[in-house]
């Protein structure tokens, strides 16, 4: 290239080249990709202009690279200006495209609920583990041995008759009560002993109150100088917990084997206050559960020594105690999900 002057048309034949094909460019990718190739050191448009410079006279050579600088600060300057102008309108479309209306009403979560003896069981576990019991899971499938004879249930013994037992082989069945843990905790741990077991149990049994499968929480305490004071002390704030503050309770004489003496343990009724209303039947006090002191034998049978050592059991029933206090009739409704009666509880 002789002539300054032929670059000078040059040039100004690459600028309107240019400025008409950045009028067709529309987005930021486009002008990025343009200016690849403009600037590109061997082929494109400005950038391929450097190359020149062995051809240009000495002389000129200055005047030269100062042309070829001018005109990539000016195509530097109008790519960077268009593509500031299309990055602020293609975050703007984002932004509106993404935009969340907050004024909206939201859409409704439904919410779920435990089951109501969920919600008695765990209410139960607070209660006895705040007092420093903690949880034994047994088992549903059990021998004779551990859900009666170790209990002071022999066979033919009168008391099986209490519970109608299903069955698996003449050795195993379906647990009867959740007392069967009992033996195995105090088999396998020496006193103290403060446990609380909570589970299914099941027995033949089907009516307006009774299912095949229903929920115990059962509670042992093993220790030197436990007596039934003890358990009506706990029983006491365990009652006032779940029914209320005004709840009283009151013991009556009962017959478990592996409980002696036995007691029968009634809530004053928290619906009538102790007046009497249907609830109560009239009586002011409705029976809870089942407990006693620990019977010698069965301490023995289980290697503790009895001498040493007293323990008190209580055999609660779960669903009985949700259907108390929710003032459910049918224990049927705790087996059916019926989310019209189970949204109902949620305590
Ligand atoms: N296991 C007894 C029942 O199911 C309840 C109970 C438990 C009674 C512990 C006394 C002591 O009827």
């Amino acid at each position: 290239m002789a002539e300054l002057s032929e670059l000078s048309e040059k040039l100004s034949a690459i600028k309107s080249q240019i400025e008409s094909d950045l009028a067709g460019i529309t987005s930021s990718k486009g002008i990025f990709e343009y200016r690849k190739s403009v600037m590109d050191s061997k082929e494109g448009k400005i950038g391929s202009l450097m190359k020149e410079m062995g051809k240009i006279p000495k002389e000129q050579k200055a005047e030269y690279g100062k042309m070829v600088n001018e005109i990539r600060n000016w195509a530097t300057e109008k790519f960077d200006a268009l593509d500031a102008e299309f990055k602020a309108a293609e975050q703007k479309a984002r932004y509106e495209a993404e935009a969340i209306d907050v004024t909206l009403p939201s859409k409704k979560l439904k919410k779920g609920y435990l089951h109501p003896n969920t919600q008695v069981r765990n209410q139960i576990v607070d209660i006895f583990g705040s007092m420093g019991f903690s949880v034994y899971e047994g088992n549903e499938i059990e021998t004779d041995h551990y859900n009666f004879t170790a209990l002071n249930i022999p066979q033919d013994h009168p008391s099986r008759d209490m519970q109608d037992t299903f069955y698996l082989s003449p050795e195993f069945l379906l647990r009867t009560q959740t007392s069967a843990g009992q033996v195995h905790v105090m088999e396998s741990q020496q006193p103290p002993i403060k446990i609380i077991s909570p589970g299914k149990v099941f027995r033949s049994d089907d009516d307006a109150t009774h299912s095949p499968m229903f929920s115990q929480m059962e509670g042992l305490v093993v220790d030197e100088g436990i007596t039934l004071c003890d358990l009506q002390g706990m029983l006491d704030v365990f009652v006032k917990k779940i029914f209320g503050e005004e709840t009283r309770t009151r013991l009556r004489p009962s017959y478990f084997p592996f409980t002696e003496p036995s007691v029968e343990v009634d809530v004053s009724c928290f619906q009538c206050g102790g007046k009497g209303c249907k609830l109560c039947k009239g009586t002011g006090w409705i029976e809870v559960l089942g407990a006693g002191v620990v019977n010698k034998k069965v301490l023995e049978g289980c290697g503790i020594d009895s001498d040493k050592y007293s323990g008190l059991a209580f055999g609660i029933g779960i669903d009985r105690i949700a259907m108390l206090k929710y003032g459910i009739n049918n224990i049927k409704l705790l087996f059916e999900s019926d989310l019209r009666v189970l949204e109902q509880i949620d305590d």
